[in-house]
Order: structure tokens, then sequence, then C-alpha cells
């Protein structure tokens, strides 16, 4: 497959507008260090001997801050030194390449209908080691595609190339798409955005995850409110470890719930 074979000069910063506050370079130095404590838990839920942990990030409803924890987080990584790529996998309402000003194709559906396009042109002019795959062109049929072998070749061909594939996905409760690409995921973070995700939702959301025997690593509070005292602003990104949180959220909805 030659999804790498074009010689294309980088032309990936396209626009010229503010990138969002809420977004890598110009994130408040408390966010930047939450993101960085991610990126140190990772290491501590990933399998040691996974060579390119493709993670997969969603979240029960929309709007939760799945594309901003993907942008993040795989800035992070990238810039600590490892070859990162961000996929745009969220093939109904994209979002990648709107956030970070770029063009967003060609992109994931153009390799997923066998296009080609050079790895050049996926990297973002910020940092040398981090690439941003966009979505492309929207097609009709998207939780077939990333459920497809075709997908399964591409990440395997990808893992040969990066140290981290993080890819942002649609909710898990709207559409069945996370939960189709999820065999091909190393492990999911589930986003969840205080006074924003419901208890009932996410019930569901981890119930879905859990029959489909996806590997959830941990979730990100997102967007939590600010505490009283001089420490409440560092509380704004948080991240608990996966064991943490769920094993409260298990214990909690435990009567009842089938496995
Ligand atoms: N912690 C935060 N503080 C302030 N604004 C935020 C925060 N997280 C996300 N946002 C804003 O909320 C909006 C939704 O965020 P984002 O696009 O990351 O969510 P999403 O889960 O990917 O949404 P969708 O399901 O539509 O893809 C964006 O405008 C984003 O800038
Ligand atoms: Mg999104």
């Amino acid at each position: 497959m030659g999804i790498f074979n074009s010689k294309k000069k980088n032309q990936f910063l396209a626009g010229n507008g503010e990138i969002q506050k809420t977004l890598h370079k110009n994130l408040e130095f408390t966010a930047t260090e939450q993101y960085k404590l991610i990126r140190t838990n990772l290491d501590f839920t990933l399998p040691e001997d996974e060579k390119c942990p493709v993670i997969g990030i969603t979240s029960a409803m929309r709007g939760g801050g799945k594309s901003t924890t993907a942008v993040n987080l795989s800035y992070v990584l990238a810039e600590k030194g490892s070859k990162v790529l961000l996929v745009d996998a969220d093939l109904r309402i994209p979002s990648i390449a709107k956030k970070l000003e770029i063009e967003s194709t060609p992109g994931l559906a153009d390799l997923l209908r066998g296009k080609g396009a050079a790895l050049s042109e996926f990297r973002s002019h910020l940092l040398d080691n981090w690439y941003v795959l966009p979505s492309g062109d929207i097609p009709p049929n998207p939780s077939e595609l990333l459920g497809s072998v075709r997908m399964k070749s591409i990440l395997e061909q990808l893992k040969e190339m990066f140290d981290y594939i993080i890819v942002d996905l649609p909710p898990v409760n709207l559409v069945s798409d996370a939960i189709s690409i999820s065999k091909y995921i190393t492990g999911m973070i589930v986003v969840v955005r205080e006074d924003h995700t419901e208890k009932k939702e996410l019930d569901r959301c981890f119930r879905q995850l859990r029959m489909s025997n996806v590997n959830i690593i941990g979730c990100v509070i997102n967007d939590a409110k600010t505490g009283k005292g001089s420490y409440g602003r560092y509380r704004r990104y948080r991240y608990y470890k996966y064991y943490k949180y769920y094993q409260t959220y298990q214990s909690s909805t435990q009567k009842g719930d089938k496995k």
C-alpha cells in the first residue's frame, strides 16, 4: 500500500488565525502540567512490550473535550521527544484540522479509500516529530471503514513509523465507530467533562466498552471546576488512572449491572 509514496512539500499549516486557548502552545502552565502528568501515567498503564501503543480518545456524548485532549496529549508526548501521530478518526464531525488550522485533506478517509499521501504532508510545523493525520473527506460509512481490515493494515504500517498513535474518536453512546476500531486500539481513554457528562450516560458508555472488551486505560476529567483556596486552579485539568476512578465507578453501579 503506497501510503507515504509522494515527495510533496509540507503544506501542513494553512490557517493564520489564533489557535484556541485550550490547545497545546496556548495552554496555561497548570493545564500543561496536567497533560504532562497524563503522559507520565501512560507509562504505567500501557503494556511494556507494546512498541507503538495506539491510544483511542473517546467519551460518552459529544463535546466532552476528546479532541482537545487528543491534541494536547499528542503534543506533550511529541514535546518529550517521541515520534507521535495524531489521527482524526471522528469521520462524522471531524475537528482536528479546524482546531489546528490545517487542511482537512488528505487524511484518514483518503488512506482508507486507498489513496496515497506523503508522510511529510502530515508533519506539523510546530514540532518535527509531531504528525497530524486529519480526517480527509467525510465518507458515507465511517463505522465500517474504521473496523475494516484496511484500517488494521494502515495502523500496522503506521505503528512501524511512530512511537505513539493518538486516535480522536466519536462518542461511544451515539455511534458505533469507537467500538468498531477498538479491536485495533491498545488502550482507550474516556474523557469526562465535569458538569457536562451525565452519570447515566457515563454508565452506558462504560457498559458498551466493557461488553466489547475494550481496554480502558484511564479517564481524563476535563474542565473540572476550580475549588476554593489557593490550589483550586491547579485542578482545572485532572487525570485519574483507570483503576482508581473506575473501581469507584464500578462499586457504585455494581447492583443490577450485567458483566
Ligand atoms: N478544559 C476546557 N476548558 C475550556 N474549554 C474547553 C475545555 N475543553 C474543551 N473545551 C472547549 O469545548 C469545546 C468542545 O471541545 P472538544 O472539541 O475538544 O470536544 P469533543 O469531545 O471533541 O467534541 P465532539 O464530540 O463534538 O467531537 C471546544 O470549543 C473546546 O475548545
Ligand atoms: Mg471532537
